[in-house]
């Protein structure tokens, strides 16, 4: 037995743990080798999380790393905002100095850094706090970025189920956008047994479990042999197997159950009955002195300042040094430059659930007024936080009320709206119980409202800023403060918008009706404003009479008003009610002086938002070039404003979409890669998945188009219904099903975004979806499959009359329709009979009008070359091409063909140059007029050299189609050929095979993979 043999308070090595250093080993390893890493540590409490961690730490410092370390507090719920990234920012000025921080931010952009550490100053006080929070986040991602620039750094955060929100909105934004950054590892723990089921933490974990280069570790009980060594370390010899036995079944293995075992030195009598009893324990042996000055010090939370337990205990430093050594020297206590630090969060929750009722209500009061006294005790920016704690965890609850409002405003500065909305609603839920509440803090329960209406609305509590603004609108009377009233509205509107709802618009409508006309005011403008954007973005509203009257009065009130900020924004929603044509002078124009106000006053949200609205008209119109102009330098400006991920996403977006068009893949998949890396809201996501889908199947890649539309799927599930979301989408998928050659699949997908949407609003986005669908319909046509015949024809009806009601504006769209027409025709090309006949053989309708098919693919060219898109221009002369080919006009589709062919290739458009030269070859056209192209020719081509069997190209050609089970009939309309060729072609390939009958000759054809590719 250990008897009163002295034991070490811990073990001098880190005990097992060697398969997970090596793989925090190889995390870091990797993150400086260009693959960003993360790893989520998660174990109960005392497992050794923190062991770990800091042994890593050491080692990684050692082999040259720069540690940057924080832990959440559980104060943190109570508004310490970004807690463990103003620990870390605060050692890194430690080390670098604030200049030394500074030159490491472009421009010495410390401004944003203020918000989480006052050392840096004033917080930059301009623009509103949604995007100074988004500034905020790049600012540390660019710090971060530096760093990593100088050599590998890891970043850890210990404690997260105590993360306030804030931090862990920062923490899933830096490791989201970890794949910018090289040489960084993030390293994340927190308390398993912590989680329980609607635990916040928990929703944070299952997303970045999602994120590729997470790496979730489960941080389990030490091994009996490992606890044996522990309990060897600590005792300092070995120990015998009894004892071990014991501890083993005792502690189970939790290192810090151990610790506390063998530090209570008495295994042999009545052992302790729980973790807390044996963490208390070794507080008991500490002197009565000691045991009280831990107990205060339990009170202030996980750490304490050395001054601040002075002034709380009324002890000198002197003393208090004294009578803490013996806490120290039993490993109860760590002591770190400014103060003291629990060993363990459950020796401190211990120790302060032993304080009496009164004697904690006593203790707090004392922490509170200390800190009220004199704010330099705590960190600095914390004091109000603290101190609304301490009051109201000493149930005062006047002065709770009021240091909570003092936090409030203070956590404002900090950005951190979660908190500030926490503590807001401390001040509203003590405000009843707190007599002259208002004369207390100076400002009315309304205004209090407010204020936390707005924080939830920043921090993403909408449901919660209805709540608060439906209550502030109880409290006034609309008639005697109808501005108020108004206002109020307004935001409930925007909020149920925001969510999705349908009914926002009647608050907007009653907010526009209170809002007096005059005096004009900012207020009604915003609300004018509000109301307009709001019913252009309602489905079908942009013709809306009532749209561009409100819009035209927003402007008007708004520069009555001196409002340049709303009136820019105003300028843009006018834009948007002129009429959508190719000419584009009117709308331009307004966005023009829309630019010139927003610049003049610098407000930078509406001059982004005339960026992103302007590109995405010209592109609309097909105005490719153009459009690519204006967003390339709207990216750069959002990414001077520190918004690249926001609205520079936005922007990517309508870049990359003209150069998709445009036929400039290369560029737009930078464009796009670049934009993805910065992890993007994911509606903007989804539409660079788009455009990168698109380019995806025109390249021929099937299985990442695929992988895009699956994304897009799983992106866009549960959203409101945007037509430039959903209905692309629809389009994209129902060409992967044509290519894939599913043509089931392709006309289901084509039928249910038909029948389900209103295409009439959308004419942007419903031709090309419109075309699709007519061209998944075709295969239908030419099989013999009844009942896909059927829902052929129907959909075929369904699209004639969407297209015959759709508007059609500016020349892309026309584009778009002209294609649509000539898919139409093709399919009817092919269909011999109504479903009701029977099976048409394939082969095109002797009585179709090939000519008039011909000059409506000639048609379509035309316009893709009008607007400038090469991949649709290629495809359309293809189609042109097979119709004059069939009508017997070889030269005019020769030209066709080699127009297409050059265009598809310099795209890298593989299928499509496929498609192109297996026409050419079946009609025996050349690639270039100077081949000499040969006369179709039936026999007697010597055999071309690396064809199997010897048999000619055109029989090769012929065998194929054979193989898939074609007539003569069949292959005779493939190839362009009479059938009396097409069967001289088939005898003369049954004799060179030796077989008697085309089944044989399949059979051959595929036991000699002839085809196989
Ligand atoms: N592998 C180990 N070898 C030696 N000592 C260990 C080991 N793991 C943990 N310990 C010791 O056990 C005690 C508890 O460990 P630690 O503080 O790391 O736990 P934790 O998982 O971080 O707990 P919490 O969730 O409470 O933060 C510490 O004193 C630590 O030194
Ligand atoms: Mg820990």
């Amino acid at each position: 037995m250990l008897g009163r043999v002295a034991v070490r308070v811990s073990s001098p090595v880190l005990v097992g743990r060697a398969g997970q250093l090596s793989v925090l080993d190889g995390a870091l390893a990797g993150a400086g080798s260009g693959n960003p890493s993360a790893v989520l540590i998660g174990g109960e409490a005392g497992v050794g999380k923190s062991r770990l961690v800091s042994e890593f730490a050491g080692r990684s410092r050692g082999q040259g790393a720069r540690v940057l370390a924080g832990g959440c507090l559980e104060l943190g719920v109570d508004g310490l905002p970004f807690a463990p990234f103003t620990t870390m920012l605060r050692e890194l000025v430690r080390d670098l100095g604030t200049d030394g921080v500074a030159t490491l931010l472009p421009g010495g952009g410390t401004r944003e850094l203020a918000r989480l550490l006052p050392e840096f100053g004033e917080p930059a006080g301009n623009g509103d706090a949604g995007e100074a929070r988004a500034r905020l986040f790049e600012q540390v991602l660019v710090l971060l970025e530096q760093l990593a620039d100088a050599g590998p750094v890891v970043m850890v955060i210990e404690d997260a189920h105590w993360a306030d929100r804030s931090t862990k909105d920062l923490l899933a934004f830096l490791i989201r956008n970890q794949h910018a950054l090289d040489g960084l590892l993030i390293v994340v723990t927190y308390r398993s047994d912590e989680l329980h089921r609607s635990h916040p933490l928990r929703p944070l974990l299952a997303e970045l479990d999602r994120v590729g280069w997470v790496t979730r570790m489960d941080l389990g009980r030490l091994s009996r042999p490992d606890t044996g060594e522990l309990v060897t370390r600590l005792a300092g010899h070995e120990a015998g197997g009894d004892l071990l036995e014991t501890v083993y079944r005792r502690t189970e293995g939790n290192p810090l159950f151990v610790e506390a075992l063998l530090g209570e030195g008495e295994l042999g009598s009545g052992l302790p009955e729980s973790l807390r009893d044996l963490l208390v324990a070794g507080v008991r042996r500490l002197p009565e002195e000691t045991q009280e000055l831990v107990r205060v010090a339990s009170a202030a939370g996980e750490r304490v300042g050395y001054a601040l337990l002075a002034a709380v205990s009324g002890q000198d430093h002197a003393a208090l040094a004294r009578g803490l050594r013996p806490a120290v020297a039993a490993n109860v206590l760590l002591t770190d430059a400014d103060g003291f630090v629990f060993r363990h969060a459950l020796i401190r929750e211990a120790m302060h659930d032993e304080l009496l009722p009164g004697e904690g209500s006593q203790l707090h009061s004392r922490f509170a007024e200390a800190i009220g006294a004199d704010p330099a005790l705590v960190p600095p920016g914390r004091a109000a936080a603290e101190e609304a704690h301490h009051w109201y965890a000493a149930h005062d609850l006047t002065r709770a009320l009021t240091s909570a409002w003092q936090a409030a405003v203070e956590s404002s500065h900090a950005l951190a709206h979660a908190e500030q909305l926490a503590m807001l609603s401390r001040v509203l839920e003590l405000w009843e119980q707190v007599p002259g509440a208002e004369q207390r803090i100076g400002t009315g329960q309304v205004e209090v409202l407010e204020t936390a209406m707005r924080a939830a609305e920043l921090a993403g509590e909408f449901d919660r800023g209805i709540t608060l603004a439906r209550a502030a609108l109880r409290k006034i009377d609309r008639a005697a403060e109808p501005v108020r009233a108004a206002l109020l509205l307004e935001t409930i509107g925007h909020l149920k918008y925001q969510l999705g709802r349908e009914d926002y618009a009647a608050d907007l409508r009653e907010a526009a009706r209170l809002v007096p006309v005059d005096p004009p005011s900012a207020a009604r403008a915003r609300v004018l404003e509000a109301l307009a954007h709001d019913i252009h973005h309602r489905p079908g509203g942009w013709d809306d009479a009532e749209f561009r009257a409100h819009a035209e009065e927003a402007v008007a009130v708004a520069r009555q008003a001196g409002d340049p900020a709303t009136e820019a924004a105003a300028l843009v929603t006018l834009a948007c009610a002129e009429p959508h044509t190719q000419d584009m002078t009117p709308a331009r124009a307004l966005l023009a002086e829309a630019r010139a106000v927003a610049m003049r006053a610098n407000a930078y949200q509406p001059l982004l938002r005339v960026a992103i609205t302007e590109s995405d008209m010209l592109e609309g119109m097909g105005q490719h070039e153009l459009a690519a102009g204006v967003a390339r330098a709207g990216i750069t400006a959002a990414r001077e404003y520190g918004l690249a991920r926001t609205s520079g996403a936005v922007l990517a977006v309508n870049l990359a979409e003209p150069l998709v068009s445009l036929g400039r893949w290369d560029e737009a998949g930078e464009v796009i890669e670049r934009a993805l890396e910065l992890l993007p809201p994911r509606l903007s996501r989804s539409s660079l998945w788009r455009l990168a889908g698109d380019m995806a199947l025109a390249r021929g890649d099937l299985d990442a188009a695929a992988d895009h539309v699956a994304s897009i799927r799983a992106a866009l599930d549960r959203t409101r219904y945007k037509d430039e979301h959903q209905l692309p989408l629809a389009r994209l998928e129902t060409e992967l099903r044509v290519v894939q050659d599913r043509p089931a699949e392709a006309l289901t997908v084509a039928e249910e975004a038909v029948g389900r949407f209103d295409l009439l609003p959308s004419p942007r986005y419903a031709w090309p979806l419109l075309a699709a669908a007519a061209r998944a319909s075709a295969p239908a046509f030419a099989g013999r499959d009844r009942v896909l015949l059927t829902r052929a024809s129907a959909l075929r009806d369904q699209l004639r009359a969407a297209a015959a009601k759709l508007a059609v504006e500016g020349l892309a769209q026309q584009a778009h329709q002209l294609t649509f027409t000539a898919e139409v025709l093709s399919a009817g090309a092919w269909a011999a009979g109504g479903p009701g006949q029977a099976p048409p053989s394939p082969g095109p309708d002797p009585a179709a009008d090939l000519g008039g098919l011909r000059a409506a693919w000639d048609d379509a060219a035309q316009a893709w070359e009008a607007v400038g898109q090469p991949y649709p221009l290629a495809a359309a002369l293809l189609r042109a091409a097979e119709a004059a080919l069939n009508a017997g006009d070889r030269d005019a589709g020769a030209v066709r063909l080699r127009r297409g062919g050059g265009l598809a290739r310099e795209l890298g458009a593989g299928p499509l140059s496929a498609d192109i030269a297996l026409v050419a070859r079946r009609a025996r056209i050349s690639s270039s007029p100077g081949d000499h192209p040969g006369v179709a020719g039936s026999t007697g081509h010597p055999p071309a050299p690396g064809l199997p069997l010897g048999l000619t190209a055109r029989e090769y050609d012929v065998l194929r189609l054979v193989a898939d089970g074609h007539s003569n009939r069949e292959i005779a309309g493939e190839l362009f050929i009479s059938v009396k060729t097409a069967s001289v072609h088939v005898s003369n390939i049954l004799g060179k095979l030796g077989v008697t009958s085309r089944g044989e000759a399949a059979a051959t054809a595929h036991r000699l993979r002839l085809f196989a590719s």
